[in-house]
């Protein structure tokens, strides 16, 4: 795919791997437009690339929001003319012991990270299929494939949905002929602010403050701030991965295979796995 003469959307691109993508696509000549529902870190993201004057966008959009999400594809053929790229990456972690966690809290994890991924593939996908040649990608994690870290659980159900979506829209795509091709960016630790994901939690989402919830959160800090890519690496794979049409990004592959292997051990003897320790 030739960038320069395309048009990217990256939500949740404010911070982190959303930014650090922003930059490489912009880097690559394409026209961006970022979406964040943080109106500051927003405004942060678009000054700090003032050398791509003209060529970014900011547009603040709740991804949970299918209003949003529609008037995020309006601005954005508004302005560039047209949209080739969807990377469908906010995403939040909240959580605790199973009994411990809220309706809301379940319902914020699942409306941004999995409802977020779907409006964005329904709002834009018309949209995309004018082209010759375009791309979603949807933002997952290792939680797709491994499950069972302490207190995550709305975490890892919200990205092995985005998975079922993701795989399922590839072969339905593949299968009619789309030019539309889809990608799942499936993370390990990357560092980012993702383990402050709660200060975008709205106000009905009580705080996640049990000392297990705590202590699972130091450790995947701690793990990340150890062992974590800088977010800019994931940028170039994923690059590579729209270039290439591939369909899995596995920033950590080892994480993730583990985590299909110890499925398929579970489902063929019948031996559970232990507790996941988070970050690993
Ligand atoms: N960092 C990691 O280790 C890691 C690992 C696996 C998966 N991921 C996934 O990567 C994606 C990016 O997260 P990150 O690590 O860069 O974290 P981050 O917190 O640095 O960035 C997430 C961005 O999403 C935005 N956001 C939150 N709710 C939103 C909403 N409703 N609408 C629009 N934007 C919203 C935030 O304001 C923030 O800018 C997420 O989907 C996350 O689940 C991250």
């Amino acid at each position: 795919m030739n960038f320069t003469t395309k048009t990217a959307v990256v939500t949740g691109g404010a911070s982190g791997i959303g930014f650090a993508l922003a930059q490489e696509l912009l880097r690559e000549g394409a026209n961006v437009v970022i979406a964040d529902v943080e109106q500051a870190a927003l405004d942060r993201a678009i000054a700090e690339l003032d050398d791509y004057r003209g060529k970014v966008l900011g547009v603040r959009t709740d991804v949970s929001d299918f209003a949003d999400v529609q008037n995020l594809a309006h601005e954005t053929v508004a302005h560039f003319g047209a949209v080739h790229i969807l990377c469908n990456n906010a995403g939040v972690e909240t959580g605790g012991s199973f009994s411990a966690i809220a309706d809301e809290a379940w319902r914020w994890v699942m409306d941004v990270n999995f409802f977020g991924v779907l409006n964005g593939c329904r709002v834009f996908l018309p949209l995309l299929e004018q082209h010759e040649q375009a791309h979603i990608v949807n933002t997952a994690s290792v939680a797709a494939f491994a499950s069972g870290t302490a207190t995550m659980t709305p975490y890892c159900a919200s990205k092995m949905a985005v998975l079922g979506l993701s795989e399922s829209l590839d072969i339905e795509l593949r299968g009619r002929n789309s030019p539309v091709s889809v990608s799942v960016l499936a993370p390990g630790p990357v560092k980012t602010r993702m383990t402050e994901a709660e200060r975008n939690r709205p106000v009905d989402v009580p705080a996640a403050e049990e000392d297990e919830r705590k202590a699972a959160i130091a450790t995947l800090a701690r793990i990340t701030e150890e062992r974590g890519l800088d977010p800019r690496d994931v940028g170039r794979q994923v690059i590579e991965a729209i270039q290439d049409r591939r369909f899995f990004i596995l920033t950590h592959p080892e994480i993730a295979l583990t985590g299909v292997r110890t499925r398929l051990n579970w489902m063929e003897t019948g031996v559970a796995p232990a507790p996941r320790v988070a970050g690993t």
